[in-house]
C-alpha cells in the first residue's frame, strides 16, 4: 500500500490565539497541562499548586486562576488532543485497548478493501484491520495516539496510513471507502458532517458505528452521542445491515452503560 494517497487532505492544525495579557499563562498552563499523567483529575487545581511552588503570592495565584478560569472555558477545544496525548500515553490506558468486537465480527469473511478509520486513536482497529488485509487510512488529533499507531504497525509488520488531523479538516471526497470505522468517535452526529462521512462510502460499502447511547436528555449532552433509536435516522442513507442497543461494557466505560451497535451499507448506484 502507498504511504501517502492523493485524496487524503489535512490542514496544519492552527492553534493561535489573539494577543492578550491571558496569552503566556495560557501558554504556560497547556505547556504543564501536556506534561501531567492522566491521573491527574484536576491539571488547573495542580497548575495553581505549581505556581505557589514558584514563589507567586497567594492574591496573584488567585488572580490567575480566575484568568485561567474563563481561558479554559473559552478554549477548551484547544486542549482536547492533550486530553487524548496524556490518555494514550497512560502505562494504565482506561479503554479497551484490544480491537473492538463489533468490528471484528462485521468484517469477518467480508472481501478487504479500502477502509477508514475515523478517530483512531491509539490504532487498536487500524492495525486490527491491516493485519486482516485492508487497507487502512485513519486519522485523529492525538499526537500520541497517532504515533502509537504507527509504531503498533511497525511491530506488526503491517502497513496503515495515519494522520494527526482534525475531522474538521479533514478531505471526506465522495466514494472512497469500502468500509468507514466510528468507534467511539467524537463526530458531531446532527452535523452535515455525518453525511459528508456517509457519502465517502463506495457503493456496497459499509460502515460501523458503536457508542454510548445519550440518555440524560440534557441540552449540554455531547453531540456526538445519539439518542435511543436515533442511529437509525441519523443514517437513514445507508440500507441497516445490523442495528443493536443494548447495555453492555462499552470499550471506553468501565461500567455497563446503554450503548448502541449499527452497521449500514451503502446501496449501489
Ligand atoms: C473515545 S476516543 C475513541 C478512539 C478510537 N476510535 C477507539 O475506539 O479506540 C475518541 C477519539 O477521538 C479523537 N478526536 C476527538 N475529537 C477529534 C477531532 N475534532 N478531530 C480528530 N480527532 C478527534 C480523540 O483524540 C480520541 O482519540
Amino acid at each position: 500500500m502507498r504511504r501517502r494517497h492523493f485524496f487524503l487532505s489535512c490542514a496544519p492544525l492552527a492553534l493561535t490565539a489573539p494577543d492578550d495579557a491571558g496569552e503566556a499563562l495560557w501558554r504556560d498552563y497547556v505547556a504543564w497541562y501536556r506534561t501531567r499523567p492522566d491521573t491527574d483529575f484536576n491539571p488547573r487545581l495542580s497548575y495553581l499548586a505549581e505556581l505557589r511552588r514558584r514563589g507567586l503570592s497567594p492574591g496573584e495565584v488567585e488572580r490567575r486562576g480566575r484568568i485561567l478560569e474563563s481561558l479554559a472555558a473559552q478554549r477548551r477545544a484547544e486542549l482536547e488532543p492533550y486530553f487524548f496525548d496524556r490518555t494514550y500515553r497512560s502505562s494504565e490506558p482506561r479503554f479497551n485497548a484490544q480491537p473492538n468486537s463489533f468490528l471484528a465480527q462485521a468484517v469477518r469473511g467480508r472481501k478487504p478493501g479500502a477502509a477508514l478509520d475515523i478517530h483512531m486513536g491509539q490504532g487498536r482497529n487500524a492495525i486490527f484491520l491491516a493485519q486482516q488485509g485492508w487497507q487502512v487510512s485513519g486519522f485523529d488529533f492525538s499526537a500520541e495516539g497517532v504515533a502509537r499507531a504507527e509504531a503498533a504497525a511497525r511491530t506488526a509488520g503491517v502497513r496503515i496510513q495515519a494522520t494527526v488531523c482534525r475531522h474538521q479538516e479533514f478531505g471526506f471526497a465522495p466514494s472512497q471507502w469500502d468500509l468507514i470505522v466510528m468507534t467511539y468517535a467524537w463526530i458531531p452526529l446532527r452535523e452535515p458532517i455525518l453525511q459528508r462521512i456517509i457519502r465517502s462510502l463506495r457503493p456496497g460499502g459499509i460502515l460501523l458505528f458503536e457508542q454510548m447511547l445519550e440518555t440524560s436528555g440534557g441540552e449540554h449532552a455531547a453531540p456526538w452521542l445519539p439518542r435511543r433509536q436515533e442511529v437509525l435516522k441519523l443514517f437513514a442513507a445507508l440500507k441497516t445491515l445490523q442495528h443493536e442497543e443494548l447495555t453492555a461494557r462499552p470499550d471506553w466505560s468501565w461500567r455497563p452503560e446503554p450503548l448502541v451497535r449499527y452497521l449500514g451499507e451503502m446501496p449501489a448506484g
